[in-house]
């Protein structure tokens, strides 16, 4: 019997409680407490989280920022982004992802997801692409790898940047190789919610000698610390780190690789232990990537389910889990600042000068759409064991066999 009718819950006790960080941050920050100054050019906290992040992502430019967003932001603009460019991105993601196109201007143009592991799908991409692309924004949403394999394949086929918004995707492997190394650009997060985090900041990271040397200047101001001139020749913001920031993210860093290996290891076994139930398509990772579950994403088909979403989820929440109905509320394209083109003051400048013809009331992703109407999520964290997965997967596997239709 359900927990809710009165029934034995599957779990009988609280979720592992998550630690993120102790006394090597503490150490940290009291060692960057007696420095002169707290600036991030050359300050030896910076330093050394820029140190820490090559390790991991062999990158040759590493800007650490202010968050994920101005991560993407810097990224876009080095991209060239300007007037009325489009930039193909994921419709199912933060306004983050977003934000940077808009304010260079640029137009966010979305393509439709793959069904079951929610990213980018490759062949409306390439339907999306017009003589006004010059980028690919891809998101690795919820630390599931897109197929970069492919996207790379298109963009130089194209000649468009891509750039990767690993914002939810620490640690994450495409094909071996750590992603936000294998498009031209990669950006990442440290606020609170992510696998890492020092409050709020963001590191974004090039090889790529067109884009890589222009990171530092759009993320601080147009001046070049390198060779020390203050002569901006383009318009850029105020996005820098600081050292109490980078302080935590560089001791943060030290915890990346345990942290997404045991979410990796909890994600699959859940992802087994659900496999053949009816009713549940859970969330699919390729084999030969390494996805590190900020959050773990599977789709109820209510066709052979006598309850709504709503019911499943207050059944499962009472057996003892945590369950969330659904993700974001909508696809960004159906959010009101697009339906609306409330982009400045109300006006949207590049299309009253006729840069674009974009209007996103006229935007559908399908299976965007339905993702977003039957998705459950259920948080992964490395606090947790397999027990508790386990539990989870008993959870899931109790209430949809007792709402399952008969055949
Ligand atoms: C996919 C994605 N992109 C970008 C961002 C923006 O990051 P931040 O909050 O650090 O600005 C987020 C943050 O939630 C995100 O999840």
């Amino acid at each position: 019997m359900l927990a809710m009718n009165g029934g034995q819950p599957v779990i009988n006790r609280p979720a592992p409680a998550l630690v993120r960080w102790g006394d090597p941050e503490r150490k940290q920050l009291s060692e960057m407490i007696n420095q002169p100054a707290l600036f991030y050019w050359k300050g030896p906290q910076t330093t050394l989280l820029i140190e820490r992040f090559q390790k991991h992502y062999p990158l040759k430019y590493v800007m650490p920022c202010s968050s994920g967003t101005a991560a993407i932001h810097i990224a876009i603009a080095a991209a060239g982004i300007g007037p009325g460019d489009e930039v193909i991105t994921s419709p199912i993601t933060d306004m983050g992802t977003v934000i940077g196109i808009l304010y260079q201007q640029g137009v966010p143009v979305f393509a439709d997801l793959e069904p079951h592991r929610y990213n980018l799908d490759v062949e409306d991409v390439r339907r999306k692409i017009t003589p006004r692309t010059k980028a690919i924004l891809a998101v690795h949403l919820a630390g599931n790898p897109c197929d970069l394999t492919a996207l790379k394949k298109l963009a130089d086929e194209h000649k468009l940047v891509l750039i990767e918004d690993c914002a939810q995707a620490w640690g994450a492997m495409h094909r071996g190789k750590p992603i936000g190394t294998i498009g031209h650009i990669g950006c990442y997060s440290l606020n609170d919610f992510k696998h890492i985090g020092c409050g709020d900041g963001g590191v974004v990271a090039s090889s790529d000698e067109r884009f890589g040397p222009l990171l530092q200047k759009f993320g601080d101001k147009a001046y070049d610390r390198v060779t020390g001139t203050r002569m901006p020749e383009f318009l850029a913001p105020n996005y820098r780190m600081s050292e109490p920031q980078s302080a935590v993210a560089a001791v943060q860093m030290t915890r990346m690789e345990d942290i997404a290996e045991k979410r990796f290891r909890l994600g699959r076994l859940l992802t087994r232990e659900i496999e053949g139930i009816r009713g549940i398509h859970p969330h699919h990772a390729e084999q030969k990537d390494r996805c590190s579950y900020w959050f773990y994403m599977f789709r109820l088909d209510l066709r052979v389910m006598s309850c709504s979403r709503n019911g499943w989820v207050q059944a499962a929440r009472a057996e003892g889990a945590s369950f969330g109905e659904g993700y974001i509320a909508a696809p960004l394209y159906k959010y009101p600042i697009f339906q609306n083109q409330n982009f400045f003051a109300g006006r949207w400048p590049i299309k009253e000068l006729g840069l674009t013809k974009m209007d996103y009331r006229q935007v559908s992703c399908p299976q965007t759409e339905a993702i977003l109407e039957n998705c459950v999520t259920t948080p992964i964290n490395q606090a947790m064991d397999e027990d508790w997965i386990k539990g989870v997967a008993g959870v899931i596997r109790k209430v949809s066999n007792h709402f399952g239709k008969e055949k």
